[in-house]
């Protein structure tokens, strides 16, 4: 089946941080779906002629059945892109692992890892039916390198992005493209400004826009934009492939 273009773009976590810069620049051009528990501020201020184009929902990750529901209740409306980026970061700054509590371990797995995970697969055949159906998650370093004091945080990453490489692995490139970006960089979001210390020096953080352009050029290319797989992002908003064990 051939891509429908006027199809939805989902993206998780649009009311802070990359998600929001994420729906905010490709709002102009595409339709866009938001999820997030909290409504997108800039939705309630003056509508821009963007805003039309975004359309948004309530949703908690956290709850594994409130996501099923979610994508049923989606049916009517074509989804041909997915874009990851809702993120619990837990409880204060980084902490070692023996002092993660139970109810953070179990937060932070379900919202990052869980959620996310019963969201692509349910959605699976809504992308490959718009084939090629692209998801693109904002993985992290944690994912594929030691993160002390991070280990919820780099557990539930880790996780989401190994399901999304059985995923790549189960689909012929035709049908499904799936783009993890690792910044190589930090970006200035709500969620990292609440993590630092009152007075932090935020001077070298990114604008999370950076990350957004990035998404933008995936999502909008004519042709398929580069080969499925793992991504360093750089700085000046270059992409490194990162080649990951294939096979043991
Ligand atoms: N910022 C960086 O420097 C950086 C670096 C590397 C990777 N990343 C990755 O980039 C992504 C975005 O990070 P960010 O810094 O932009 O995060 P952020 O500012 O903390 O925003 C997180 C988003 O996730 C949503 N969210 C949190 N809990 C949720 C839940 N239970 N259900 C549904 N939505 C929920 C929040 O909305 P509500 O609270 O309204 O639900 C919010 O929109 C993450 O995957 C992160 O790992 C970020």
């Amino acid at each position: 089946m051939g891509k429908v273009e006027s199809a939805h773009i989902l993206v998780t976590g649009a009311s802070q941080g990359i998600g929001k810069a994420i729906v905010s620049r490709l709002a102009s051009q595409h339709s866009v779906l938001g999820v997030s528990r909290s409504k997108p501020e800039f939705l309630e201020a003056a509508p821009s002629p963007s805003s039309n184009r975004f359309t948004w929902s309530s949703l908690d990750l956290a709850n594994a059945s409130a996501v099923e529901q979610f994508v049923t209740s989606l049916e009517p409306v074509a989804v041909r892109a997915l874009i990851l980026c809702a993120i619990d970061y837990g409880d204060g700054g980084r902490h070692p692992a023996s002092a993660i509590s139970v109810s953070e371990w179990q937060r932070m797995i379900a919202t990052n890892l869980i959620g996310h995970c019963v969201l692509v697969s349910r959605l699976l055949p809504q992308l490959v039916g718009n084939a090629p159906g692209i998801i693109i998650n904002l993985s992290s370093d944690v994912a594929v390198a030691p993160a002390a004091g991070r280990a919820a945080y780099a557990a539930s990453k880790a996780g989401l992005h190994a399901m999304l490489r059985a995923v790549e692995a189960e689909h012929p490139v035709e049908e499904l493209r799936v783009y993890q970006l690792i910044p190589t960089f930090q970006s200035l979001t709500s969620g990292i400004r609440r993590r630092r210390p009152a007075g932090f020096d935020f001077s070298s953080y990114a604008d999370p826009a950076l990350i957004a352009e990035v998404a933008d050029r995936i999502i909008s290319a004519s042709r398929p934009f580069a080969p499925s797989g793992t991504y360093l992002v750089r700085r000046d908003g270059t992409l490194d492939r990162f080649h990951e064990v294939a096979g043991i």
